[in-house]
């Protein structure tokens, strides 16, 4: 059930107390693959990045879905580019020319760090690779968790070929969410949203060791520090604690009887 709105609200607030700090983008090097953010490739001096801009066509509510999935995979260790905020500088994003939607717009955006060498294959493909099934496994739970409607996997090129998730902007139901949406959904009662292909049971129990060690507080973190600029209002943050609370819960659930099913 987890806690008030009051409690969540004081959880996001001690968060806030020590955002990382966000690193500066000053480079532009064109469109990072095809997408409808036109997600951008930019650099600055603490690398390489996936940038999605603040007025990209699919709206700033991709920016945050994409933080708090990022935020998420990392914290489980699943296996997702790490994420942070990225400043665009004026300069940065005047090299931006969004495909008939203007011009990019300067200041915080979402940076996906960026994976070298890779390339979107065919889940068939990238799972006939040792290893790979469970890092999907992995995945699966996550989707399942983040209510990701639109998945996308890019694959390394070269050994070890592995698999990874990148484009959470349509996590939290889509791209275009409100808090009402997030209470009235429906917490899950498979892992199944996307996995045409089976599962790694054995990959499940170490997912739900972590899904396990979540706590409000850690919850809380996933949804705090995000630019005001996004236009993702405080309510709506909470919405997504509450939310993500339920799907956790919900999907340790699950894990928990597959668990003593398979036992
Ligand atoms: N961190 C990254 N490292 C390397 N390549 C990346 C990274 N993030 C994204 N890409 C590449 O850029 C492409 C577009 O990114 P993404 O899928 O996030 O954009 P999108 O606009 O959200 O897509 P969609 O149209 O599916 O909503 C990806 O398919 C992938 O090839
Ligand atoms: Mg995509």
């Amino acid at each position: 059930m987890g806690p008030s709105v009051d409690i969540w609200h004081r959880l996001v607030e001690e968060a806030e107390t020590h955002c990382d700090p966000t690193v500066e983008v000053d480079t532009g090097h064109g469109q990072a693959g095809s997408g409808a953010s036109q997600p951008q490739m930019m650099s600055g001096s603490a690398g390489k990045y996936a940038v999605k801009l603040v007025n990209n066509p699919q709206g700033s509510r991709v920016l945050f879905n994409e933080q708090v999935v990022g935020r998420l995979a990392a914290r489980l260790g699943m296996p997702c580019p790490v994420v942070s905020v990225v400043d665009v500088t004026v300069e940065g994003a005047s090299g931006v020319h969004f495909v008939g939607d203007g011009d990019g717009q300067p200041g915080p955006a979402h940076g996906s760090a960026w994976l070298e060498g890779v390339n979107q294959v065919g889940l068939d493909v990238a799972l006939a690779v040792p290893g790979n099934r469970s890092r999907y496994t992995q995945l699966m739970v996550l989707f399942t968790v983040v209510r990701n409607v639109d998945p996308q996997y890019v694959y390394e090129v070269g050994p070890p070929h592995h698999l990874y998730s990148v484009d959470h902007g349509h996590a939290l139901l889509g791209n275009v969410w409100s808090s009402g949406q997030l209470d009235a959904a429906v917490p899950p009662a498979e892992i199944g949203l996307h996995n045409a292909e089976p599962l790694d049971r054995s990959a499940t129990a170490a997912v739900l060791r972590e899904l396990e060690m979540l706590t409000d507080a850690d919850i809380a973190r996933l949804v705090s520090c995000i630019p005001d600029s996004w236009g993702v209002p405080i309510e709506d943050r909470l919405a997504a604690a509450r939310f993500l609370r339920r799907q956790v819960d919900a999907v340790i659930v699950v894990l928990q009887k597959d668990e003593a099913h398979a036992a």
